[in-house]
């Protein structure tokens, strides 16, 4: 075998935590120069427009309703662009759905404002598996747009110190939040703890808003084995009643709150489960996946028996596998998701979401398929990823709805 030539001097000239540390600066500012270069720190998101008929589909009208009520001069007026096209803002959308819900041209209210109501409780969706790189983040800002984009109140909680969720709405977890600034300053166990209201923030996507996460969400696995020896038995030590304590003091405000989970099961992810009322996995079908996913579904019963002897109180409305980055054409991909459907009937979704440049393409720039718009992608690639989204999030809605009690 022949030498590799060293770039570098050997370790032992610097000290290893001496070269992790420059390492570590290094790619830091590499990417916080390639960051900026793509996305300014000035430039904050904007959320795109969306044409009539985009809107009248996410409405549940058709586009001819929206035409007769810009006529009319009937709620808000879109923009028109120079060759005639309408554009409304999702703002304007709804807007547009509060109007239709009260006035005859609808049909039932809550189609076309699918909100909560009366007894309906704060659904906590959790997406999780340990297993990383399965699709957790792409999943989580998925669905927390897609319902914004139909109507729910949405509240996005990012548990992952490496943040992916908050850099994908647009906050930067290097250099946007501060500290005591994430789901950490709700849960802690000191004087520093703030109300969640406190940390909370809007986005650029109307109906979306976003506690976002950085690494001092770590600080959580570190205080809870202190707070738990000090804190003897009494309930403000008991870190898994944290995140929905948390929630509590803002359900008011949401229809639904999506928990983007690490890829690892501390005592933040066991919490977050325990605040949540549904779970999606998210499952590449590849055996090795599995197999992790195996061993992911033992320690979690382990962990969350504990929970249930401790008198914590876990009851699912659902749980769901979901297949992601999913190739139809894949044999060894599709006996998996076989064998998985197989084994679980119908705890596995029934619609997978495929894998497709589209997606990962738009989230090289940060963004999702929801909001790159169509002309920016090849047509036949942007309608098929869709297509598979727009399904997977659908069967999503429908059990949150069927959680609601609705059909
Ligand atoms: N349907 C898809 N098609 C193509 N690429 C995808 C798809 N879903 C996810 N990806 C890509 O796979 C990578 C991992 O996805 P993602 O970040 O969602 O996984 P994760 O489970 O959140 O990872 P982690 O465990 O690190 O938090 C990302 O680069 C993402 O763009
Ligand atoms: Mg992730």
């Amino acid at each position: 075998m022949s030498k590799v030539e060293r770039a570098s001097p050997p370790p032992s000239a610097k000290t290893v935590d001496q070269m992790i540390g420059e390492h570590a600066s290094i790619i830091s500012s590499q990417l916080q120069a390639i960051s900026e270069a793509i996305f300014p720190p000035s430039a904050s998101k904007i959320l795109r427009r969306f044409t009539s008929g985009e809107a009248a589909k996410l409405i549940g009208v058709s586009d001819s309703t929206l035409r007769k009520m810009t006529l009319a001069g009937e709620g808000p007026q879109p923009e028109i662009t120079s060759n005639g096209r309408r554009l409304y803002t999702l703002s304007q959308i709804n807007e547009l759905r509060h109007r239709l819900a009260t006035s005859t041209r609808g049909r039932g209210s809550h189609d076309i404002l699918p909100r909560r109501q009366g007894d309906d409780h704060l659904q906590v969706i959790a997406v999780t598996n340990f297993k990383g790189g399965s699709g957790k983040t792409t999943t989580s800002v998925h669905l927390a747009q897609y319902l914004a984009l139909h109507g729910y109140r949405v509240l996005a909680v990012d548990l992952d110190p490496q943040a992916s969720l908050s850099a994908l709405l647009g906050v930067l977890p290097e250099t946007d939040v501060r500290s005591n600034e994430t789901l950490y300053a709700a849960i802690r166990y000191d004087e520093e703890r703030r109300p969640l209201s406190d940390v909370v923030r809007k986005t650029y996507f109307y109906g979306l808003d976003l506690v976002p996460g950085n690494l001092e969400l770590m600080e959580f696995e570190h205080t809870t084995p202190r707070a738990m020896m000090g804190g003897a038995r009494s309930g403000e030590s008991i870190f898994f009643t944290r995140v929905a304590k948390a929630l509590d003091e803002v359900a008011e405000d949401y229809d639904v709150v999506v928990i983007d989970c690490p890829p690892q099961l501390g005592y933040l992810t066991l919490s977050g489960l325990c605040a949540a009322t549904s779970m999606v996995v998210t499952v590449h079908p590849q055996m090795l996946d599995i197999a992790s996913m195996s061993q992911f579904l033992l320690m979690t019963h382990d962990l969350l028996a504990v929970v249930r002897d401790a008198g914590g109180e876990l009851r699912y409305d659902f749980i769901r596998y979901l297949l992601t980055r999913f190739e139809p054409q894949d044999a060894p991909q599709t006996k998996v998701a076989a064998l998985l459907r197989n084994l679980f009937d119908d705890h596995v979704m029934t619609n997978p979401m495929v894998k497709s440049a589209a997606v990962s393409d738009a989230g090289l720039t940060k963004q999702t398929l929801y909001e790159i718009g169509r002309e920016n992608l090849t047509r036949s690639t942007y309608d098929r990823a869709m297509e598979s989204l727009d399904a997977v999030n659908a069967e999503i809605e429908s059990l949150i709805k069927q959680a609601w009690g609705r059909t």
